[in-house]
């Protein structure tokens, strides 16, 4: 079975028996008015959501096991995204606050997906693609596996990890590589992965979180030890002498500049554009190298 990826609060991750509930959904905010634009939602959806929902051997936005989730937190399903499943039990409203603060419709924390600086606009085009009928979303009852959280994953989700508050937010100005880079490494959760740790990512100022893009992240895959790669600009340590073909080869087709296959959990971004890996790289450039050598780098 494909690995999937778990981006987000490992250690905060709330369990589904938590008893902790939050206010939901109210009329505090309102859902961006005008058109989705289709095709941007697709992208996002695949870019964003598809890393723990889709399904590359099925096509389908069907769900996938969380496999490197610490093993004492149990066995977490993402959910089913198809029609006839949970996400047409939700309200647009009720969707689109899910992903900005992580409260769910029943009031229940569910912070894998937290997305607290995403474009309101950009979440409203997210929502109008997976409510389409669009191949990855038809219905499937492939179940992916029903989650059980142990008795530790309880606890570890009562002690950390909270709602964030809603707040408006807009996308990128058209033709500013730089910004919608920043953006792209917000949203789609590069830094998750490539800065110091996973508890101390600042969700509402991501360039705030601790080695921001620095990597060193480790993570345990079938018994080896795999470590995020240093992204700053360094040339050393980092990805300077990345140029733009290489980079894109990186991300699009997990090849390092050296030829060597990038490892899981470096996801496969095969729906990031060449323009959205050029306009990440831009902005990359634009942070401070920084030395810090990562192993296996
Ligand atoms: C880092 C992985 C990850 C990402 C990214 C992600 N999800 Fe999820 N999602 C999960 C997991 C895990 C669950 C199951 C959580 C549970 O049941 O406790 C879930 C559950 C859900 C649910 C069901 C909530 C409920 O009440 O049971 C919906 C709806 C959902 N996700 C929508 C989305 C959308 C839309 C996106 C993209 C904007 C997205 N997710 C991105 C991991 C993720
Ligand atoms: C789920 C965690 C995770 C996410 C999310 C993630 N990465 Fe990675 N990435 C890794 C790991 C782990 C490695 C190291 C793999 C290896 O050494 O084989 C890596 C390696 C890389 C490399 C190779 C650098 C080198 O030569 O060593 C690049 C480039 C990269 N990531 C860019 C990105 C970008 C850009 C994003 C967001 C669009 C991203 N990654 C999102 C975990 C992640």
């Amino acid at each position: 079975m494909k690995k999937i990826i778990v981006v987000g609060l490992l250690i905060a991750a709330a369990a589904p028996g938590c008893k902790t509930h939050y206010p939901v959904a109210t009329s505090s905010f309102s859902m961006p008015a005008g058109k989705p634009d289709m095709e941007r939602g697709k992208n996002l959806a695949f870019n964003v959501c598809g890393q723990c929902h889709y399904n590359h051997k099925k096509n389908s936005f069907v769900g996938e096991e969380m496999r490197e989730l610490p093993g004492f937190m149990g066995t977490i399903y993402s959910a089913n995204l198809t029609h006839g499943h949970i996400a047409d039990q939700y309200t647009d409203k009720e969707l689109f606050y899910l992903i900005k603060t992580g409260v769910g419709k029943d009031g229940r924390f569910i912070p894998y997906m937290i997305r607290p600086t995403i474009a309101d606009e950009d979440l409203r085009d997210i929502i109008a693609y997976l409510r389409s009928n669009d191949e990855p979303l038809q219905e499937n009852n492939a179940s992916a596996g029903e989650t059980h959280v142990s008795f530790l994953g309880k606890i570890a989700g009562k002690i950390g990890g909270s709602p964030l508050d809603y707040h408006y937010d807009t996308p990128p100005p058209p033709d500013a590589p730089v910004k919608e880079g920043r953006y792209l490494v917000d949203i789609v959760g590069c830094y998750h992965c490539h800065s110091k740790s996973i508890i101390s990512l600042n969700y509402n100022n991501p360039e705030d979180s601790k080695g921001y893009m620095a990597g060193g992240m480790k993570f345990k895959v079938d018994g080896d030890k795999v470590y995020a790669s240093n992204l700053t600009p360094d040339k050393e340590t980092g990805i300077g002498r990345y140029g733009t073909e290489s980079f894109r080869r990186a991300l699009q087709e997990g090849i390092a500049l050296d030829g060597r296959e990038l490892h899981y959990p470096m996801p496969r971004f095969r729906h990031l554009t060449d323009a959205q890996c050029d306009a990440i790289l831009a902005y990359i450039q634009t942070l401070e190298p920084k030395t810090n050598h990562v192993k296996g780098q």
